[in-house]
């Protein structure tokens, strides 16, 4: 396997919430992402992945554990060390309405996080630009024009070519194409995946439609109640899930091709609340292929296959 671009290392987030007491948004989390590919979280709302990718953009701290980018833990970053980090690692979030400013031309919209950098000529900002808007799709004179006059596809165009400029190593991509009509979806999953040819950019992708996920990623890791359950070749995970979870999951909600309608995933029973997290495994009041009394008593550990998928379930392989 190439080089990992992400490593994250024991990961968890507590959040006191009162009364003395904490609510578990992840615990001991650990994937990686490898050069040039995509690792997708999946998990039903509530499971921590926007937790989870905060975390790795500096936007949260952690309770205990690392994220490492180029081998640095980026929680002790300072200095230049940080201005890398911020080269390095860009984002593209949901909603393009809300995530560029009105009054700013596309120009600057995009030229923003060399400017930052300080240490670039106007030139070669204008340069850079331009390279992006092609890699995009958009044109050289749009770039004078203002978000508002895009539609919503376009705008996450500028939002991506944005997170392009400063030739980032990692893209983290929460939800990127679920508030796009569902018409133009396909055509930004392709984006996505040119870039990543052009450019060797490695993405960390959150979505909840499946359709998505199976597309651009190349490993997959489904998590529950803020623990990852199961984690490895996106080919295997979704040809022969393994965990139940993952298993009731796929089965809830597969819609074939991205430019079908997203489906939300929606699974049988109610998700425990993270305050009061069953015992044992934490899937298990949900779950049709329980043993008994061990699901409910022990926490199961993570086991790895030869095939390298990992996972955290008291039947094992099957
Ligand atoms: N700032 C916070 N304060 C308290 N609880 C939080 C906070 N942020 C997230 N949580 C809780 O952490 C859990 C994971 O949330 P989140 O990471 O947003 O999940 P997802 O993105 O998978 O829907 C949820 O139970 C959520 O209520
Ligand atoms: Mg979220």
């Amino acid at each position: 396997m190439t080089k990992p671009i992400l490593q994250v290392r024991g990961l968890s987030r507590s959040f006191p919430i009162g009364g003395g007491r904490d609510v578990q948004a992840v615990q001991d989390l650990n994937f990686e992402v490898p050069a040039g590919q995509t690792l997708a979280l999946v998990g039903e709302s509530g499971c921590g992945k926007t937790t989870t990718t905060k975390m790795i953009l500096r936007l949260d701290s952690p309770t205990h554990g690392q994220v490492l980018v180029d081998g640095q833990d980026v929680h002790g970053l300072r200095g230049s060390g940080l201005r890398d980090y911020r080269a390095k690692v860009q984002a593209v979030f949901q909603d393009p309405f809300a995530s560029l400013s009105p009054r700013m031309r596309v120009r600057d919209i995009v030229a923003e996080p060399l400017e930052v950098q300080g240490h670039h000529s106007r030139k070669e900002i204008d340069r850079r630009v331009h390279e992006v808007l092609d890699a995009v799709g958009l044109r050289h004179d749009q770039a004078r024009n203002y978000p508002h006059e895009f539609s919503g596809g376009q705008r996450q165009r500028i939002a991506i070519a944005s997170a392009l400029v400063s030739r980032p190593e990692l893209i983290v991509l929460d939800e990127p194409v679920s508030a796009l009509d569902v018409s133009i979806r396909s055509q930004i999953m392709n984006l996505f995946k040119d870039l990543q040819e052009e450019f060797g950019v490695s993405y960390l992708l959150v979505a909840h439609d499946l359709a998505t996920t199976r597309y651009l990623a190349d490993q997959v890791a489904v998590m529950y109640l803020g623990r990852i359950v199961e984690y490895g070749p996106s080919e295997q995970v979704f040809n022969d899930p393994q965990h139940p979870y993952t298993k009731a999951l796929f089965s809830a909600a597969l819609p074939s091709h991205p430019s079908e309608p997203d489906t939300e995933i929606m699974l049988e029973g109610e998700i425990p609340s993270p305050l009061a997290p069953p015992s044992g495994c934490a899937f298990h009041p949900r779950c049709q292929l329980r043993l008994g009394e061990v699901c409910a008593r022990d926490r199961p550990r993570p086991e790895w296959s030869d095939t390298g998928v990992m996972l955290a379930c008291h039947r094992g392989f099957g």
